[in-house]
């Protein structure tokens, strides 16, 4: 009798900022279908951002059915579930119901910026970074839970109890699938309560933090199975990443040196820097890349972004220069450059290497010769701009400088902007035919976990280069686009009173 043999998939659920999306893939890694929604953004207060969790699970319930549906295929025709997710996101629940506490405090909520300057006065912004890799920052999970804590006595009673509990967007999915209270290393090492060395919550930073330990989850490797998805017939959920490491891993970036960088409503240039952590002192965080298993962890450098993509969605939405957010390339390529303008976005304060959250943007070199033409360009390059500060301090701060950027996000639709990513660092840009990396690393993870891929090796053999940039700008214009960028980021660091 002959077997017909059995093809089976691995589904990533990405829980972004904004969207929720499943993907399937195919044993090569490629997607076979896809499902994403919206889900809203909630702004109470100049610098608040909050999500409903309730909300972001029914929409990662829609998307896991829809991409299934899609193509007629079945629960039971899934090896396995990957999980990534925005990152630094804090949710309380009630450990008896279920039921949220409050919204989510979303990562570019910018409210515990009081309580960041406090802490900060008492031995600095770095005080902690050699525990935790990260410098005091509203960007982090620990701020965000003292803030809650702090506003209400009972809760902070119950949670020290245990009946609250604390997680990122990873937990609070796992624990509506599977029922397990538990969060991955990587989401865990944007927390601020995640010692890097030991890989356990730091007692001297919860303490610092007045948080308690009660209120925590258990963490565990990135891929390693954590329980069956009974909403989804039972399919093992196989691995959990927060999404710029997943993006990482699924642009195998498995040895130390390399490094992606995504580019979507933020950016985040990840660069692996093998299995101890590397400290930065130029203000890069230090953070924990994956772990398979029980392989020791493996580390990163990361430059965090916060506004590259929402630039462009605020010329859309505030000033109201574009229609759509593509448009912004067709009125850049109308001009050779910005005219001499520079946009500094520094909408949340600066993020990476300068963590000022005191800076604010600055639109500088106008004249009259100035259109929306060179504001859209100025724009684009913007990003570009901002990356080149932070691979100058990669470079400063690993061994060897970096000789190829590998890209992804939903920005690197952007020819202009890929070419002059390029031209300003001087390095060639490599997209790979697969787009999809966050998804596809978290599917590479699930997969690994359960055999579905070997190694690896496996997923390396994978990679494919669909499109390749390579520098074209003389030294001599880098250099003096690279000067008036300078000038521009001192101004917009030199505006609160
Ligand atoms: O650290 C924040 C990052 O994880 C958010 O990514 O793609 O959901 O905006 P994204």
């Amino acid at each position: 009798v002959q077997t017909v043999p059995v093809t089976r998939y691995i589904a990533a659920i990405d829980q972004g900022t904004t969207s929720s999306r499943c993907i399937v893939f195919d044993a090569a890694g490629t997607i076979v279908s896809q499902a994403q929604r919206e889900h809203g953004q909630r702004y109470p207060r100049p610098g608040w951002v909050e999500h409903d969790p309730v909300e972001i699970w029914h929409r990662v319930e829609a998307v896991t059915r829809g991409a299934l549906d899609q193509v007629g295929l079945a629960p039971a025709d899934l090896a396995a579930i990957g999980l990534t997710n925005q990152r630094e996101t804090t949710v309380l629940w009630d450990a008896a119901t279920g039921e949220p506490i409050g919204d989510a405090i979303v990562w570019q909520d910018t409210r515990t910026d009081k309580l960041i300057a406090e802490l900060a006065a008492d031995g600095g912004q770095d005080r902690f970074r050699d525990r935790c890799g990260l410098p005091l920052a509203t960007y982090f999970s620990a701020p965000k839970i003292r803030w809650r804590l702090d506003r209400d006595p009972d809760l902070r009673r119950r949670a020290a109890d245990g009946a609250v509990r604390f997680g990122t967007v990873d937990t609070w999915l796992i624990e509506r699938m599977t029922g397990a209270y538990l969060t991955d290393v990587t989401n865990a090492s944007r927390t601020m309560l995640m010692n890097l060395a030991t890989l356990d919550w730091d007692d001297t930073l919860l303490a610092a933090f007045d948080i308690p330990r009660a209120m925590l989850p258990e963490i565990r490797p990135s891929s390693q199975v954590y329980g069956e998805a009974r909403p989804f017939g039972g399919v093992p959920v196989a691995a959990a990443l927060g999404d710029q490491q997943a993006a990482l891993f699924g642009q195998a970036c498995y040895s130390p040196g390399e490094a992606k960088c995504t580019y979507g409503t933020g950016s985040f240039l990840l660069m692996h820097t093998g299995d101890t952590p590397t400290p930065s002192r130029r203000g890069l965080l230090t953070t924990v890349a994956y772990r398979i298993g029980d392989q020791p962890a493996a580390y990163a450098l990361e430059g965090s972004i916060a506004v590259t993509g929402a630039l462009v969605q605020w010329l859309r939405d505030n000033l109201g220069i574009i229609g759509s957010a593509r448009e912004v390339n067709e009125l850049a390529a109308r001009v050779p450059d910005s005219g001499g303008c520079v946009i500094v976005p520094a909408f949340s304060g600066l993020f990476a290497p300068h963590w000022r959250p005191d800076a604010r943007g600055v639109i500088a070199g106008l004249t009259g010769f100035v259109t929306r033409d060179h504001l859209a360009r100025a724009a684009l390059e913007s990003t570009a701009w901002q990356v080149y500060d932070v691979v100058e301090a990669m470079n400063a701060e690993a061994d060897t400088d970096l000789t190829a950027l590998k890209v992804d996000g939903g920005m690197t639709a952007s020819d202009l902007l890929m070419q002059f990513q390029s031209d300003v660092l001087d390095v060639p840009v490599l997209r790979p035919s697969v787009s999809e990396t966050t998804c596809l690393g978290a599917a590479y993870a699930a997969g690994l976990a359960v055999g579905f891929w070997p190694d690896l090796d496996a997923l390396r053999a994978n990679w494919a280069e669909q499109r390749r940039w390579t520098p074209r700008m003389s030294a001599a214009a880098r250099a003096g686009g690279a000067r008036r960028w300078r000038k521009a980021v001192a101004r917009s660091l030199d505006w609160t009173d």
